[in-house]
């Protein structure tokens, strides 16, 4: 039997408004203690996405009252320059928060630029201290946006992760990997029963019809087919790609891992792209720095 009633929307603006409200009494709360918290922001060259992001994120810092840096660094820069400018950052007071934008050009070694981040200003939660921590589940770590920004929309949707079947299609550093450990943790917000595919996976569709749960970030423009699900499944797609469009003003369109016309027809609750997991994720970015910032007094 086939539904064929529209799936219910996830509306991620509204649930990050909610989170706002409850971040701006915690960031009057640091003030009142004196302490303002800061976020830097790196980027390197000028992709137009990674620009668009980081141009959000400060939006963002200067809405809430927070202390923004936003660093844009040429393309050329060498990796010890780079890496210079990561440590001056390590070492000023008022920043509790760094960010180096994700890709950088092709010669800067990403992995080497985190392990130079002061793990404690890790709000990305990319640095291998941080990984171990949330493997290991101790909270004092930093565990990335997009993952932890996926199961603050779920929760707050009223959509039980505990003792689901989740699948994550797709093993990035970013979200799949570190979202399959975070909703396997051992508490009420996890106990997910976590399957991890990706390009390679042998029978995916086979596997991805047996979750109560699919999330997708496998990085390619409407992957996740309405084969790929099981009737009233819960579809949260993480995706974000251009696709060209000459009917648009701007010449192309964003849209997501998700066929989101066919499958919203199949599953039972969806996210959008634009205004799904996108808002989280800068909402969990806002949350991080204040979580640095209140653990900097401790
Ligand atoms: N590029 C895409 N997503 C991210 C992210 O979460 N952090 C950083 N630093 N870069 C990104």
């Amino acid at each position: 039997m086939t539904n064929t009633t529209m799936a219910k929307l996830i509306d991620g603006r509204t649930v990050a408004e909610r989170v706002y409200a409850g971040l701006r009494r915690d960031i009057a709360e640091l003030k009142a203690r004196g302490v303002t918290p800061g976020l830097a922001v790196i980027l390197v060259g000028d992709n137009p996405a990674s620009r668009a992001y980081v141009r959000s994120k400060d939006k963002m810092c200067h809405e809430l009252g927070l202390h923004s840096v936003k660093l844009e660094l040429p393309a050329s820069i060498t990796q010890s320059e780079l890496l210079a400018r990561v440590e001056e950052f390590n070492r000023d007071s008022t920043i509790h928060g760094i960010l180096v934008q994700s890709p950088p050009p092709e010669h800067i070694d990403e992995a080497a630029i985190v392990r130079g981040l002061d793990p404690r200003k890790d709000v990305d939660g990319f640095h291998p201290e941080n990984v171990a921590k949330l493997v290991l589940e101790d909270a004092s770590g930093f565990v990335p946006c997009t993952p932890i920004g996926v199961q603050r929309l779920l929760l707050e949707s009223g959509i039980e992760i505990n003792g689901a079947h989740v699948v994550v299609l797709g093993r990035s550093m970013i979200v799949g990997k570190p979202l399959a450990l975070l909703l396997m943790q051992k508490n009420k917000n996890g106990n997910a029963t976590v399957t991890v595919v990706h390009s390679r996976s042998r029978n995916l569709a086979q596997i991805t019809r047996s979750a109560d749960i699919v999330v997708a970030a496998i990085g390619r423009a409407e992957f996740l087919k309405s084969d790929h699900i099981r009737d009233g499944a819960v579809v949260i797609d993480v995706g974000i790609n251009r696709v060209e469009d000459a009917a648009n003003a701007r010449g192309y369109r964003l849209v997501g891992d998700v066929a989101f016309e066919q499958v919203s027809k199949k599953a039972s609750v969806i996210t959008p792209v634009p205004g799904g997991v996108g808002p989280m994720t800068i909402a969990m970015l806002m949350a991080n720095t204040l979580k640095a910032a209140r653990q900097s007094l401790a």
